[in-house]
């Protein structure tokens, strides 16, 4: 009998190799947080287009580097409660993890007010602004930062304040914030002073927060904000929803929005800063118009900002990877995926993909600037496909819009531009999102 020469080299499980060099506990997860693309490459030149990454508690998840896999984010039998399992603690009961009409009904509570329609009639635009503005002016006075501390404490301030939260309330929710964050990471040790202990009571904090935020809304159903048409829209909603679906939503938001945009906003200035030319483009955009953009309507005088954006989360998509599992045995092109199997969709390899980009290594603006065509899925997959498809797409647009305008006219005028003082490859990281190094400076000069 002939052996396929995979199976003398390579353990198999379902006939599909596992990838070597997994270290006990933590599986691949060092090489997939310090170089993802690299152990990608890896995998496919010796394993082929699918294989078995060890996750570590997350176990074995199938990644198929196969374009095909993107189709499954659609699947009605491909469900997403594997992120339950990864985040329990954070995510649980959130949207990412609820599938069928658990989700629908939760979605369509909250969706409406992140459409453009939903953010202009709550005024975000002209509440983002002089937040920007004020935070690009400090940097022109300081001339040299270091761009992610400074982006993510910009989005944390952009974040807090799409909830109404007092401008005094935020060094505290700041606080919590971070202890929030260390429940990703805590190991399972339930004692006193440690970041399991210390994550729970700041998400408790949270929460009971979020629940004060929701008896104002109904308590003065009259103001405007994010918050309050979350509300109201799940309040006029046909289905009883309890409002814990609400209070682990509005957690759902802090988390989902911070670091993904705080990552890609630092892409931007970087990008910007080592191609003088897309800062040329760029700032004479924003001289002919003349103003930040605080609306949608406004969006479409803007393409080179537009295509920044784009191009910038194409180049380096904050979520590398998606997590879903199969409910019931399916076909995936010449394969067949078994009920219950972990699957990693990596998003970062399809936005870099050659079968999907031309050029796919080269930062072209020209390819968002010169299509014809509207944009379609695989255009936005770095916000996902399908019923998960990113809420906060149109708001992460009008955001990254006004951030690189802003940027450019108060530079401009003082007349200085980004300049890069660090090497940009060093110290990136892939997962569970994806940033630059903390390190990087840039200077304005
Ligand atoms: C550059 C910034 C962002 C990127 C790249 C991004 C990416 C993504 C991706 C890939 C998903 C799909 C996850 C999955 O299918 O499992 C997702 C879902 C989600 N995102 Fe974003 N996101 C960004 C910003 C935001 C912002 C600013 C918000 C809101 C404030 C937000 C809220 C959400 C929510 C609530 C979901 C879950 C939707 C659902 O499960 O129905 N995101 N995002």
């Amino acid at each position: 009998m002939l052996l396929n020469p995979l199976n003398r080299r390579h353990r198999l499980r379902y006939d599909v190799p596992v990838m070597p060099g997994a270290f006990p506990l933590v599986g691949h997860l060092p090489a997939i947080v310090c170089d993802l693309p690299r152990l990608l490459r890896r995998a496919e030149r010796t394993l082929g287009s699918h294989f078995w990454l060890d996750f570590g508690r997350a176990g074995h998840l199938m990644t198929c580097l196969d374009p095909d896999v993107i189709a499954l984010l659609r699947h009605k039998h491909v469900s997403s409660a594997l992120i339950e399992e990864i985040a329990p603690e954070i995510l649980g009961g959130t949207l990412v993890t609820l599938n069928g009409s658990a989700h629908r009904q939760a979605r369509d509570g909250i969706k409406a007010a992140f459409l453009p329609r939903g953010l202009t009639e709550a005024g975000i635009g002209e509440l983002f602004e002089p937040v920007i503005q004020a935070r690009v002016q400090a940097w022109r006075d300081r001339g040299e930062v270091t761009i992610l501390p400074e982006t993510g404490d910009l989005m944390l301030k952009l974040t807090f304040s799409l909830m109404g939260i007092p401008a005094q309330d935020l060094p505290e929710w700041h606080r919590k914030y971070r202890q929030l964050l260390q429940l990703i990471v805590a190991p399972p040790v339930d004692l006193p002073g440690t970041p399991l202990r210390r994550g729970r009571a700041a998400r408790d904090w949270i929460d009971a927060q979020s629940r004060q935020f929701i008896r104002d809304a109904r308590a003065h159903a009259a103001r405007t904000g994010l918050i309050n048409d979350m509300v109201s829209a799940f309040d006029r909603s046909d289905d009883a929803l309890s409002d814990d679906v609400l209070v682990a939503n509005i957690r759902l938001l802090l988390l989902a929005g911070h670091e993904t945009t705080a990552s890609t906003m630092a892409w931007m200035v970087i990008e910007l800063a080592r191609q003088p030319e897309l800062w040329d483009a760029l700032v004479e955009e924003a001289q002919r118009v003349g103003a930040v953009p605080t609306r949608h309507a406004d969006l479409a005088q803007f393409p080179v900002a537009e295509a920044l954006f784009r191009e910038t989360l194409r180049m380096h998509p904050a979520s590398s990877l998606i997590p879903r599992r199969t409910t019931q045995e399916l076909q995936l092109g010449q394969r067949r995926i078994p009920a219950g199997t972990s699957l990693c969709i990596p998003l970062l390899h399809f936005s870099t993909s050659a079968l999907l980009h031309e050029a796919p290594d080269q930062f072209r603006l020209a390819r968002w600037l010169q299509r014809t065509g509207p944009i379609g899925p695989v255009d936005m997959l770095q916000f996902g496909s399908g019923p998960h498809v990113c809420i906060g797409y149109h708001l992460v647009w009008l955001e990254l819009v006004q951030f690189s305008i802003a940027l450019a006219l108060t530079m401009h005028k003082a007349g200085v531009r980004p300049r890069l003082l660090s090497d940009a490859e060093k110290g990136r990281r892939y997962y569970p999102t994806a940033q630059p190094s903390m390190k990087i400076r840039i200077g304005f000069s």
